[in-house]
């Protein structure tokens, strides 16, 4: 036994071999039971697909990087709870795609954010967010405010994700333009984040 593991040892390309063969045991061990959990796909009570105006704001949410500096995952641990409320679920972020869960936190977790502050203060906070705390590093999107909502995109979008088997009803699909009409990406991302963590469970 000691002589068959000095081999290994001392042999690169078979311990190289005999690493990933273990590393993907343990990976497969550990995501094969969640793909037959339904209740790591099912949604939460209340989760629906975003509305449209939300999933416009979703999408700008991505493209200006937003996650870069903000996670939506609250873990399980006490100091996380206190501070954000109930530890995140799957069952929230099963229309999330791609998922907006990450780690990197320059800014604080987003995931709870949904009512913590008014439409107004998102306005000036993300236009300028020194305006209302001083201390804030973090960038100003004040082009948000001028650019207007692409209603297009938005149908296709929805129409997509409908086809990936998010539940839209056509008749949401067929109001959609309607409902971003005239709105800035400002309003959207506004509406996206009072959203945010809303049907999460209440309490610790
Ligand atoms: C370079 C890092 C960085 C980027 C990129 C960034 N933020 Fe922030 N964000 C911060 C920091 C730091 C704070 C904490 C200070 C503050 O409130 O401004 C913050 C705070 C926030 C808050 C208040 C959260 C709370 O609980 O008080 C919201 C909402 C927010 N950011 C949204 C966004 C959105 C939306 C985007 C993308 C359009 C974004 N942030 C991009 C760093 C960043």
């Amino acid at each position: 036994m000691a002589l068959a593991h000095e081999k290994i040892e001392k042999n690169v390309g078979l311990l190289a071999v005999l690493v990933a063969v273990a590393v993907s045991l343990g990976g497969l061990a550990e995501i094969v039971p969640l793909m037959f959990q339904a209740e790591a796909i099912q949604p939460l009570p209340g989760v629906k697909p975003y509305p449209p105006l939300q999933l416009a704001g979703r999408d700008v949410y991505v493209r200006e990087g937003c996650y870069g500096c903000h996670s939506q995952m609250v873990r399980t641990l006490r100091f996380e709870t206190e501070r954000y409320g109930h530890y995140s679920l799957a069952g929230e972020s099963v229309y999330d795609r791609p998922f907006q869960w990450g780690s990197k936190r320059t800014g604080p977790d987003l995931a709870r954010v949904g009512g913590r502050y008014s439409d107004d203060w998102h306005r000036v906070h993300l236009v300028d967010p020194r305006a209302v705390v001083p201390e804030s590093n973090m960038p100003a999107f004040p082009w948000l405010a001028e650019a207007e909502v692409d209603a297009g995109a938005v149908v296709s979008s929805m129409k997509a994700l409908k086809r990936l088997g998010d539940p839209y009803t056509d008749e949401q699909i067929a109001k959609a333009a309607g409902e971003v009409a005239g709105k800035t990406e400002l309003d959207a991302v506004v509406a996206y984040l009072q959203g945010l963590g809303k049907h999460a469970p209440r309490g610790n």
